[in-house]
Order: structure tokens, then C-alpha cells, then sequence
């Protein structure tokens, strides 16, 4: 394994998305192992006190990193949670060899710089059934099942839930303290979520909030679609292999849709609150653990995050990166 191929590699990892753009995570590089760490300190202690958003963030990390190496032709073993002993060490992941691209695998590599959450009104123009059927199947291939909500009941049912709940958190000081924390107003901060990557204030308030980093007013009020296409992401169970699956699931589905041409964005309110996680799960039907709301769309060009460089978030004993 060359050097450049990892580093390479570890850029694609970091552009992965990860809640007020948190990028909870750390690399340990060795000669032909990558390690991958959960960066405890950068944990959400109010939006996410258990980890698991931190740990889908570094499960999107962990397939940026898969997608990166294998549309190079190097084969790629990843061990989950390897050490029982060392919970933050998420995964660790084998290379050498070779072993021929997968055109798919290159696609989704491709897509990874071009993938952004998109917080803007997205047009009144239905996703067709061929690429929901898509972003379903990328979802399973990675052992996640993604719910997309086309029941007119279950969809308002969802709808009105993910609107409470984003209403509880716009209530909640300490959820807008901890937010706050997070807005990057200084724009060469490297981590937080710029004010412009808020979408412009609606015209006419939508039946689906999204979440508001610092001020949008200096942008010129826009009209929302009516009704975004809603999916659930859900994992059998509730652990933290779970949710490096479900991290995984969701990255995929992510770039599945840039490939499209389809935008996202993510409505985490109702996952984010217990009570309302539990009460999505109960809606849901099938005992599935929900981990993500995504709302799909075509949209328009929505700006970038700033990520810290690679070379911040990794160590690297042989001095290879
Ligand atoms: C698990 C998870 C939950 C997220 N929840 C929200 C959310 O509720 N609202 C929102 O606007 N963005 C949410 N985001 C998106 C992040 O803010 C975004 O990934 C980050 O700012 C980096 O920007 P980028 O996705 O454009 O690269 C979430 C991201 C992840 C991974």
C-alpha cells in the first residue's frame, strides 16, 4: 500500500457528514491497517448524549474511506468494534492486494467531493419510483433498510412528528446553546456549520422544518415544496455496531442519491429525542430501530463545510500520511 492511496483514502473519510459538522473522529495509520476512532470530546452532550450520531458519522467516514480504496482496485477488510476492550476503536480496516474495480464502487467514490446537505427549497418535482428503488437498494447493501413514506396516513403521521419534535428542540435552550457552539460564523473555522448553509427563510412556513444555523435574513425568502419525499433509515437492532451499519447505510444512500442528481437533507429532531424516536419507532410498525430522517429532492446548488485536514485527525507511527 502506498501512502498517497491512504491519504487519499483518509480525505474521502473526512468529507463525511456528521451532525453540526462535528467530525467526531481520529485515524491511526499503519503500514497495510487503517484504525478508525470515535473522538469522544466532539461527541453532542445534548443532541446526541449517547454517541450514535457521532458513531453514523464514522461509519459515513468508514465508507468514504471503503469507496476510496477499492475504486483504486485495493481490496478492503474491515473488522467492526475489533477490541471489546477499546470502545472507541470503531473499526479497523485491512488493505493490500489487489482485486478489480467495481464500476458501482467508482461511481459512489466519484460522488463522495459532490455530496453536501442541501438545506434550501427543493422543486415541486416528484423523485420517480426507479431511483427511490435505488436509494433502497443502497441501503441494503449495506444491511440498512431505508423506509420511504409514499402512505399518504403513515407520511403525515411522520410529518407531524418530525414538526413537534423540531418545535421542542427550537424550544429547548439548552439544544440551541449547545447549536449555537456550532455555528461557524468565523469562516476560517475548520468544523460548525456556516450560517450559509442554512436554506433562506420560506415564503410560507413548510409542512417539514428544517434545522436554522445562525441567521439566514440575508438571504431572499424562497417558497418550500409541499411535500419533500421522506425516508426513515432503520437497522434491526440498537447497538453500537448498529449504528456503524447504519452510518454506512446512510453514506450510501447519500451518494446513491448525488449520483442521481437527487439532494438531501436531515431532519434528526425526531430521532434526537427520545421520546419521539420511540414513538417513530411505534409508527414505523416492525420493531426497527430508526436512526435517520433524510428528506430527498431535487434542489439547487447548496454550499460547502469546512473539514480539519487529515493530517490534524490522524496519527501515524511510521510517518506514512
Ligand atoms: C447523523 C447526522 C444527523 C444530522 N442531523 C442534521 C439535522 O437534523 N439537521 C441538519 O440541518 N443537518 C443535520 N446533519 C447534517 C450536518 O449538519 C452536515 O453533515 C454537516 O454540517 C456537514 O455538512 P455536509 O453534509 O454538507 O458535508 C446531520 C448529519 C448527520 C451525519
Amino acid at each position: 500500500m502506498t501512502s498517497p492511496q491512504i491519504k487519499t483514502a483518509l480525505e474521502a473519510a473526512i468529507l463525511a457528514p456528521s451532525p453540526h459538522n462535528t467530525q467526531p473522529w481520529r485515524f491511526e495509520v499503519a503500514e497495510d491497517t487503517v484504525e478508525l476512532f470515535l473522538d469522544e470530546s466532539r461527541i453532542l452532550a445534548i443532541a446526541d448524549p449517547d454517541g450514535r450520531e457521532a458513531r453514523m458519522s464514522c461509519g459515513a467516514a468508514l465508507f468514504n474511506l471503503r469507496m476510496s480504496l477499492r475504486s483504486r482496485g485495493v481490496p478492503v477488510r474491515v473488522e467492526l468494534l475489533p477490541d471489546r476492550d477499546r470502545p472507541a476503536l470503531l473499526a479497523r480496516v485491512r488493505i493490500g492486494g489487489h482485486l478489480a474495480v467495481a464500476s458501482d464502487e467508482l461511481v459512489l467514490c466519484q460522488a463522495i467531493p459532490r455530496r453536501r446537505t442541501n438545506r434550501g427549497p427543493f422543486r415541486e418535482e416528484r423523485v420517480p419510483g426507479s431511483v427511490q428503488k435505488t436509494l433502497r437498494q443502497a441501503a441494503l447493501r449495506e444491511r440498512g433498510r431505508l423506509i420511504l413514506l409514499d402512505q399518504p396516513a403513515r407520511y403525515s403521521a411522520v410529518a407531524t412528528l418530525l414538526r413537534l419534535a423540531e418545535f421542542s428542540q427550537r424550544q429547548d435552550t439548552d439544544f440551541q446553546d449547545e447549536l449555537v457552539q456550532w455555528v461557524a460564523g468565523d469562516p476560517a473555522r475548520l468544523d460548525g456549520v456556516p450560517p450559509l448553509a442554512s436554506g433562506p427563510p420560506p415564503v410560507t412556513e413548510p409542512l417539514v422544518l428544517l434545522r436554522e444555523y445562525g441567521s439566514n435574513s440575508q438571504k431572499a425568502p424562497r417558497e418550500y415544496e409541499q411535500e419533500p419525499l421522506l425516508g426513515v433509515l432503520v437497522t434491526h437492532g440498537d447497538t453500537s455496531y448498529d449504528h456503524l451499519l447504519a452510518g454506512q447505510a446512510m453514506q450510501r444512500v447519500l451518494l446513491a442519491a448525488t449520483v442521481c442528481e437527487v439532494s438531501a437533507s436531515f431532519l434528526s429532531a425526531a430521532v434526537e429525542l427520545p421520546s419521539s424516536r420511540a414513538s417513530l419507532r411505534s409508527l414505523l410498525g416492525d420493531g426497527a430501530y430508526p436512526q435517520v430522517v433524510l428528506r430527498f429532492g431535487y434542489g439547487y446548488q447548496a454550499p460547502g463545510t469546512r473539514r480539519r485536514p487529515v493530517d490534524e485527525v490522524s496519527t501515524c507511527p511510521q510517518n506514512q500520511t
